[in-house]
């Protein structure tokens, strides 16, 4: 009973000791191995070892044992974050990007991760609100939770994120909160630099949230449905853009379009000395035009569908030499088309449609090289002189010149298609190669490989001329060469404007050798384009990346197979082998024929005539006992050995899981060539296994060997092994359940040494022996290295160490001598370790 009660104790202090022997805390095991359980299609290296730091789980990076860093974006992961990420307490940086199929909830407990400064999760699918713990990490630098599916509203906490950089948040609705003497709000953000909030759905007002010490460099709140709700509540002017923005003199970029702002443009705006792109379009903002001539450097402005006061087009557009792009449609501009303004020379854009332009047109003199398009669509020009050899897009349909019979039939007076944007590297010169329907020709050698391909979304661009190839000529260079790939192997496609104004890319980019990327070859580039680390050369202004899924990984044999989860894993985690010498192989081999021959001889159906007569009473009667399975059974149980089928592995081989015709679960070993352990154990296994039948006890089913394999057929136990459980469960593994499981295995022993006929040694207690069920009744596995206590030596026998180093009894160690408190599992044995 001695033996019995020192487990009991040794097992409750399972959980609260160290690491042993792996390098790896094992709470960063137990939580990477609980997300694990949620996700499929992780990848394959977080399969083939539990220690993620000493084996280099792809994406995850260490430090001191620790998880640091989780990249992975873009590899199909597919499910839910568990809980358990709260454990990674040392995580600094997290980016799960481009994995559309990661939904649900993001969990509170990621308000633990105090050390992270980067979260990224753009392009998933999670649901939900955001957590108002994210308030709680604060060194938090760069905050990416666009393009999800979040709802709710913007948690006032976002506000004590006082380090954070970049702020990117969609979907949202309600107000943006501000700060108060009871609640944080996005005001206190006086060090970010970036704020976008695109497709979202908020309301209120943006009053209270500039203040002058902010270091907005971008300034994103845009798009359709992104609606700032006039109040009208006590004659308080609301919904009007506030002067404090004015303040802001390091903004370079301000895009408030597509809003409902009301008002007139504050004139401090003016201050805005550095800005580059200006978009108020879509809104209702009134009063005079205002006047920007002091922003030198704007080279994109759009002030269109707003109500402003009837003007002339303002003189001051014709001194911002910078400029680019115009847009003042609907900006109710009266009066001659200045021609000065075509002489703008860095001009490729002015859309003035939809005005009360009257007089004559005056397109003559030095106009601008890069002039793409001039819209004027609606207004009353009654005259027109254009250059000689202008042949680029000019709309003057609606204009009553249209209806002059000279010039009606001109092509300005016809809508004019834009010209096709050309991709940006040819590829006519590959010939007329061509690759199956997911595989592309790679630009740098006319191949044909697997593109890691994606969207970039530019979000306020500062030129307007798409046909312009220089832009996107240094796109696709700048991508190959900061991101390391091969010198031009990018392929830049699809370039158009969406609905909100953002451009988007198709951006293909193709592996340096062979055909596909490896895991961490995407998550890298992916990291690197989530995370703005990658750098679009000058005009291209911030933007955001959304990969395809990748399922064409270099090096996962699987690839775009699901995985399965390893949510229910029964566990059989000991050796076994196949180093067979002849001579014992042919020992083992006679055993088995023989054995094999009554097995038979048993299959040629003693029952046949049981089920016939008996129908009513159940079928013929289920006997307990190892028999022999055919490897065309197992084969078939187990889908040739499927990967998905697979619950675990060790130096033995692998564990799968099968179905039995009868509809029995069972955990199949199979024995790998090579592995350490050979036929002795294999047969001192079965020996043992089938002799000993006990409820805290797997038993053995059956075996099979045949064609070279050794198998052992478990019964399959359902919830995994204690040590998963310790790990992953944490704390739902209650006090009650820990004591019941250390009774079980202590019961299972005490059997096996006192009650088994003759006294079995397990000589390998440790929690990946000890399985659970479904209620949480432990069994205890691995007979392989069991060994019989002879007769001889007063109870002891001297044998060769067997076990596994750090699980060993130092007594046994040192002498050699096993008794059943070898069994008895000392303090090492018991830490959770690899
Ligand atoms: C904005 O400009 C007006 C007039 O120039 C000035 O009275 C006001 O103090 C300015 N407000 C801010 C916040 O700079
Ligand atoms: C301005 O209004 C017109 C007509 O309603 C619309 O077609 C156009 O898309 C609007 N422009 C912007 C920038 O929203
Ligand atoms: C036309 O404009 C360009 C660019 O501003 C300038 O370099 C050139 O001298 C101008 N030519 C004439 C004839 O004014
Ligand atoms: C253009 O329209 C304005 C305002 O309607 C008017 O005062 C002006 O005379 C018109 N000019 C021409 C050339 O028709
Ligand atoms: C068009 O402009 C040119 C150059 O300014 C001028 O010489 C010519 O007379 C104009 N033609 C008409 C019809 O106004
Ligand atoms: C337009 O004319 C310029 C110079 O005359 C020429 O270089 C260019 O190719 C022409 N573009 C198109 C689209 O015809
Ligand atoms: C650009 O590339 C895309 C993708 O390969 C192709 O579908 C499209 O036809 C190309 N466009 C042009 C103008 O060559
Ligand atoms: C992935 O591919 C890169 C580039 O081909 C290579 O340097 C790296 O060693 C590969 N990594 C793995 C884990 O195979």
């Amino acid at each position: 009973m001695k033996a019995l009660s020192i487990p009991v104790l040794l097992v409750i202090f399972w959980a609260s000791l160290p690491a042993g022997f792996c390098d790896t805390d094992p709470q960063d095991v137990a939580a990477l191995q609980s997300l694990m359980r949620g996700w499929q299609n992780f990848p394959s290296s977080w399969k083939a070892s539990n220690d993620p730091c000493g084996a280099q789980w792809d994406g995850i990076t260490c430090n001191n044992g620790r998880v640091t860093s989780m990249r992975l974006s873009s590899i199909n992961l597919e499910g839910t974050i568990s809980s358990s990420i709260g454990q990674l307490s040392e995580l600094v940086y997290l980016d799960l990007s481009s994995n559309s199929r990661l939904s649900g909830p993001l969990p509170t407990s990621i308000g633990n991760l105090k050390q992270l400064t980067t979260l990224i999760l753009v392009g998933c699918s999670f649901t939900g609100g955001i957590p108002q713990e994210l308030g709680n990490l604060v060194q938090l630098s760069f905050l990416a939770l666009n393009s999800n599916k979040f709802t709710g509203r913007i948690p006032a906490s976002i506000g004590l994120l006082t380090n954070l950089f970049w702020l990117d948040l969609a979907q949202l609705s309600g107000p943006i909160p501000i700060s108060s003497t009871t609640s944080p709000g996005l005001d206190l953000l006086i060090h970010t630099k970036h704020f976008h909030f695109n497709k979202n759905q908020l309301t209120g007002t943006l009053n209270g949230l500039f203040s002058s010490s902010m270091r907005l460099e971008h300034m994103i709140i845009v798009t359709t449905l992104f609606t700032f709700i006039r109040l009208f509540d006590n004659n308080q002017l609301s919904g009007s853009i506030p002067a404090e923005l004015g303040s802001i003199t390091s903004l370079q970029i301000i895009r408030l379009d597509r809003n409902r702002f009301t008002g007139a443009v504050p004139t401090n705006i003016s201050n805005l000395v550095n800005l580059n792109g200006l978009n108020f379009a879509d809104n209702q903002l009134s009063g005079t035009m205002p006047d920007l001539s002091a922003l030198t450097k704007l080279n994109a402005i759009d002030l269109s569908n707003n109500s402003f006061d009837p003007s002339v087009l303002p003189a001051w557009f014709l001194e911002l030499k910078t400029l680019t792009s115009i847009d003042i449609a609907s900006g109710g501009l009266y009066g001659q088309v200045p021609n000065r303004i075509f002489t703008l020379p860095e001009l490729q854009q002015v859309i003035l449609s939809n005005n009360a332009f009257n007089g004559t047109l005056d397109m003559t003199g030095n106009i601008s090289q890069h002039l793409q398009r001039v819209n004027l669509l609606n207004n009353r020009i009654v005259e027109a002189n254009i250059t000689q050899g202008y042949n680029r897009t000019l709309v003057l349909v609606g204009n009553p010149v249209c209806l002059d019979s000279e010039f009606s039939s001109s092509r300005f007076c016809s809508i004019q298609q834009d010209s096709i944007i050309p991709n940006v590297t040819s590829i006519t010169k590959c010939g007329s190669t061509s690759c199956s329907s997911d595989q592309s020709l790679n630009p740098a050698n006319c191949g044909c490989a697997y593109p890691y391909m994606g969207t970039i979304f530019f979000r306020s661009l500062l030129f307007a001329d798409l046909t312009n190839n220089e832009h996107f000529q240094q796109l696709e260079t700048g991508l190959w060469t900061e991101l390391g790939l091969q010198a031009g192997s990018v392929f830049l496609s699809d370039i158009s404007f969406t609905s909100d104004d953002y451009l988007q890319v198709k951006v293909r980019m193709f592996p340096s050798t062979g055909t596909s990327f490896n895991v961490s070859e995407v998550t890298r580039i992916g990291s690197e384009l989530s995370s703005q680390a990658y750098k679009p050369p000058p005009g291209f202004g911030p933007y955001f990346f959304v990969a395809d899924p990748y399922a064409h990984f270099a090096g996962e044999d699987d690839s775009g197979k699901p995985k399965i989860s390893t949510g229910a894993v029964a566990g059989i985690a000991v050796a076994c082998g196949l180093v067979l010498t002849a001579l014992t192989s042919w020992a083992i081999f006679s055993f088995l024929q023989k054995r094999r021959t009554e097995e038979l001889s048993g299959q040629t159906n003693p029952f046949a005539s049981w089920g016939i007569a008996q129908k009513d009473r159940g079928g013929a009667p289920q006997l307990k006992g190892a028999r022999l399975f055919s490897f065309d059974e197992l084969n078939t149980c187990t889908n040739n050995f499927a990967e998905n089928n697979e619950i675990g592995s060790g130096g033995y081989g692998k564990v799968y899981k099968g179905i039995l015709a009868d509809g029995t679960s069972v955990a199949i070993k199979r024995a790998e060539y090579g592995s350490k352990q050979g036929a002795l154990e294999f047969k001192n296994e079965i020996e043992l296994l089938s002799r000993v039948h006990h409820k805290n006890l797997v038993s053995l089913i059956g075996f099979c060997y045949e064609q070279g394999e050794q198998m052992l057929v478990y019964e399959y136990v359902s919830n995994g092994t204690l040590r998963q459980n310790l790990q992953a469960r944490g704390i739902y593994l209650d006090w009650k359940k820990r004591l019941r499981i250390a009774l079980g295995s202590a019961r299972g022993l005490a059997y096996l040494h006192e009650l088994a006929n003759p006294p079995i040694i397990h000589r390998d207690v440790k929690s990946t022996n000890i399985l659970l069920d479904d209620n949480f009744k432990a069994k205890v596995a691995d007979f392989g290295l069991s060994k019989l206590v002879a007769d001889t030596e007063k109870g002891h026998v001297s044998t060769q160490v067997k076990g596994t180093l750090g699980y060993l009894d130092p007594e046994y160690y040192m002498t050699q001598q096993l008794s059943e408190k070898s069994d008895v599992p000392t303090c090492t044995a018991l830490a959770l370790s690899c």
